[in-house]
């Protein structure tokens, strides 16, 4: 994953009939690739560790790895691979996500419950759809095909996007364990860049923002419009677990006047003392990672935090957090340490649809568009975001109390 301000690669079946070599050939090659991520990420769970849903945000990863699976039934072979026979009759039912157009669904923050299908089941599930998909590419026209081009590429870059849930989830689920478990020992937490002066600073001018080819992007990221942005500084690096740690030791998640009224109020209720899956071991702060429980790392940027904690910090700082589109021209001017890699950067914009946007027809317009209230963007990638999948103009949202997601912070000044 590149930690620095530019985009990955796409897939290779992005502009499919400009692109050298066999379409189906490509496409297949991009799907197995993808599905194959999804399978290597579920290696070191257990059937048990595959089963638990620690939190109704939270889903199992056996439950990640069918609903990615049904997406392929239900968008791609059930609507244009004919005479294709779904794996099982059930199966819509359980791993619908919440697209209303596609029926009914099992409740979200009772997925856990689920034990059948077993994790065994589930990877016949994927095996039997896996094996209808490349058929699929092989024997339609090359015209379909690249009709149907976008929407496969939509298909991996939904199953990436669970891919990362995969790591959050099982995070969320091993943090409640207090013998705490690794997912994978050897795991180590991305080093911080430290280059350049501390701040960019953008003087007031008109830019476009959003996405202006055609590339793979996801509808929320168009269309690109002009955006009057700065004067503005922002932090070309993230902050720290060591600058944290002082916005704790100062009694910031107890003084009132450094939040939001709905912060301290979430703060206060869950008892906030800490970022995500911290926790204090003989008078240090420890954090529970992917490899286990590990003593916090000064220089390393802060991860696990809310909205209402990145603002709080921010006024604690005497700073601010960066609008998305103050953050997207300093990605786009290369300027930032660690837009990508590490942690998700919070913004302090909402998720709104950017001017003209409207959704596709149909279910998969239920993907963004519907989402684009009470929440918040988030800008870059994550340590868990698979290679491929990160871009200068990619819209991640959350809600403000949600934090446990790879989630950070950068600041901005406007003095
Ligand atoms: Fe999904």
């Amino acid at each position: 994953m590149t930690k620095q301000a530019s985009a990955t690669a796409a897939f290779p079946i992005s502009s499919p009939s400009s692109a050298p070599g066999n379409l189906a050939q490509r496409l297949e090659d991009a799907f197995l690739t993808v599905r194959n991520e999804t399978e290597r990420r579920a290696v070191p769970l257990s059937p048990e560790d595959q089963q638990i849903q620690s939190m109704p945000d939270a889903s199992p990863a056996k439950w990640h790895r069918a609903h990615t699976t049904w997406f392929w039934e239900q968008f791609l072979l059930g609507e244009h691979a004919p005479g294709y026979r779904p794996f099982h009759p059930d199966f819509a039912f359980l791993f619908n996500s919440y697209y209303v157009s596609a029926g009914p669904r099992h409740a979200r923050g009772h997925r856990g419950d689920i034990t059948r299908p077993s994790a065994g089941e589930v990877g016949a599930y994927r095996k039997y759809v896996d094996a209808a998909v490349v058929k699929f590419f092989r024997e339609t026209g090359e015209d379909k095909l690249r009709a149907l081009a976008p929407l496969v590429e939509v298909g991996l870059n939904h199953e990436q996007q669970h891919q990362e849930l995969m790591f959050t989830d099982i995070l969320h689920a091993f943090a409640q364990n207090p013998v705490s478990p690794a997912y994978d020992p050897d795991w180590r937490f991305p080093a911080a860049t430290r280059t350049g002066e501390d701040w960019l600073s953008l003087n007031e001018g008109i830019h476009t923002v959003g996405h202006v080819d055609d590339s793979f992007h996801f509808d929320n990221e168009k269309p690109a419009h002009r955006a009057l942005v700065g004067p503005v500084k922002i932090a070309r690096n993230l902050v720290t677990n060591a600058e944290w740690l002082a916005f704790m030791r100062d009694g910031g998640y107890a003084k009132a006047t450094l939040w939001l009224m709905d912060g301290f109020a979430a703060a206060s209720k869950e008892d906030w003392q800490a970022p995500g899956h911290w926790r204090e071991v003989d008078g240090q702060w420890q954090v529970m990672t992917l490899a286990g429980l590990k003593p916090i790392d000064p220089d390393a940027p802060v991860c696990h935090i809310s909205y209402y904690e990145a603002d709080a910090f921010a006024r604690w700082a005497g700073k601010h957090l960066p609008t998305e589109m103050e953050w997207e021209v300093a990605a786009r001017a290369g300027a930032l340490n660690d837009a990508f890699g590490i942690v998700w950067q919070w913004t302090r914009s909402s998720y709104s649809p950017y001017p003209g946007y409207r959704a596709v027809e149909g279910a998969l317009g239920e993907y963004n568009g519907k989402f684009m209230v009470n929440q918040l963007v988030l800008r870059g990638s994550s340590l868990a975001t698979p290679e491929g999948h990160s871009r200068i103009t990619y819209r991640n949202f959350f809600y403000p109390h949600h934090r446990w997601q790879f989630t950070g912070l950068r600041l901005a000044d406007y003095e």
